[in-house]
């Protein structure tokens, strides 16, 4: 019914929650408010520590930010993972305990079935453990897996079973300063000729990640994943997904992808699952809880197996963290602000710095990238400038931020060196970021003070443990 009432209502919701500005936030009665859709329950006491206190747990955390003391940690932008704040529902579900916020028991296999279109679904651990038993079925020796840049544990996996990693993503990723909006894209040229040099027999699948950490949380754009697709079908190869951030993938879909503005992050979801034959998936990021995952899949013969091989392997979530699970995917799918509330608070701490300190552009949904190397220009690779940066802001101000996942071979090669400050889902205010930006921009006009560091090397220790410095000579 043009013109009615509904009709309107509906036309406002709609281009307000599909991050239509022009019809802003704000501009009239019924669109004030609920910008952020939680407030705050249960707080965690902050001391202020001195700056002195700081830089002797430095030195006893050997210049590793990712090993000093948490209660000497102001803001933690070490990950996104794992540490965002829970709902009074999760938490309640975590424990055990039943909550009238609890939601109507249906598991988080069958809400994730309903929400992304996979028939058959296994909830997980996390996500390394879902690629683990995934990439064991379906990774074959010898082969190869073409990826976008992927994260370090799906490539562990994939290498694990004697295949090889063909990265074959744009080369748009490793430019940090352009504004392309989907650097994350695959090159299908780069794609045919790992399928051409190979045959398409020796490509056991095509792995993408989506809103790739690795190059500064660039999205992929449904037109690429659908070219993957087509590719992809013609030759028999199977297309999966890295999902852990399908949330942030989506909004930048929405807000950037000609003829997707009008379009539900829901649908949009859906839309991005609808291209792949399954998925695994972290949910410690977008999906907000301390444990789970995902695999999905079209074919139940791959479901079955991966059933058994998690129960051979004891991988099974426990019943609270299924709860919880469950409980998230239907609070951020009923929660039409969540994803654009989420993504906003990290394009605001981008826009604090962007312009003033060289940070990747252009903002990602995840956690801001610093471009350490143009940071501290002098300072030499072999000196560490994003571990000496992130070193320095922690002793100015408290805050963490950690180097972010290791970087690829190509990325060494082109000389990139990146600091991630990787902002955890709905934990901190505006005040902290704004906290956030102040050390960053003090740093940056202090950075003739910023020490390079060097290895130092302790008995006893692998190659996967956090690496230790000192102060370079
Ligand atoms: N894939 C991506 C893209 C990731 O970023 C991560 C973890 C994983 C898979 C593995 O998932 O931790 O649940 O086993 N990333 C974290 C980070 C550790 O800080 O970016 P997991």
């Amino acid at each position: 019914m043009p013109g009615s009432v509904v009709h309107e209502r509906a036309g406002e919701l709609f281009s307000r929650f599909s991050g239509d500005k022009t019809n802003g936030m704000k501009d009239g009665i019924n669109n004030i408010g609920f910008s952020v859709p939680y407030d705050i329950a249960v707080a965690r006491t902050l001391r202020r520590t001195t700056r002195e206190e700081r830089e002797a747990a430095l030195a006893e955390a050997c210049y590793n930010t990712e090993l000093v003391p948490q209660e000497l940690v102001y803001v933690d932008l070490h990950t996104d993972s794992a540490i965002s704040a829970p709902s009074t529902a999760q938490v309640a579900a975590l424990i055990g305990g039943g909550s009238p916020e609890a939601g109507s028991g249906t598991t988080a296999a069958q809400r994730f079935r309903e929400i992304f279109g996979f028939p058959f679904v296994l909830p997980c651990m996390q996500g390394r453990a879902a690629e683990r038993i995934w990439a064991k079925l379906n990774v074959r020796e010898g082969t190869v897996v073409p990826g976008n840049m992927l994260f370090p544990s799906t490539r562990y996996h994939i290498e694990s079973n004697r295949a090889k990693v063909v990265d074959v993503i744009s080369e748009k990723a490793y430019e940090l300063f352009s504004d392309d909006p989907f650097k994350a894209d695959l090159d299908l040229a780069k794609l045919e000729s790992v399928v051409k040099a190979h045959g398409p027999e020796n490509v056991s699948c095509i792995y993408v990640e989506l809103a790739v950490n690795s190059c500064g949380g660039h999205p992929v754009s449904l037109a690429n994943l659908r070219e993957v697709r087509a590719f992809a079908e013609a030759r028999k190869i199977p297309v999966f997904l890295d999902a852990c951030r399908i949330l942030e993938n989506s909004y930048f879909i929405q807000q950037r992808e000609p003829g997707w503005q009008q379009r539900s992050i829901r649908e949009i979801v859906r839309e991005t699952c609808s291209l792949a034959d399954g998925l695994t998936m972290s949910a410690l990021k977008d999906f907000l809880v301390p444990i789970g995952g995902f695999i999905a899949t079209r074919d139940e013969k791959s479901y079955q197996k991966a059933s058994l091989q998690q129960f051979l392997d004891g991988g099974q979530p426990p019943a609270g963290a299924l709860a919880a699970l469950a409980l998230s995917l239907e609070e951020i799918f009923s929660s039409l602000t969540y994803v654009q509330s989420r993504v906003e608070q990290v394009d605001d701490l981008w826009r604090k710095l962007a312009g003033k300190v060289p940070v990747v552009r252009p903002a990602a949904g995840h956690g801001v990238f610093i471009d350490a190397k143009s940071f501290l220009p002098a300072m030499p690779p072999e000196r560490h400038p994003a571990e000496a940066l992130a070193a320095y802001i922690f002793a100015v101000s408290g805050v963490r931020a950690t180097k972010g996942p290791p970087l690829t071979k190509n990325q060494i090669e082109r000389g990139i060196e990146l600091l991630r400050l990787a902002v955890p889902a709905r934990r901190y205010l505006a005040g902290h970021m704004d906290d956030v930006a102040e050390a960053v921009l003090y740093a940056y006009s202090h950075r003739d003070e910023i020490r390079g560091l060097q290895r130092v090397e302790k008995p006893g220790r692998s190659k996967y443990d956090p690496p230790l410095f000192a102060p370079a000579g």
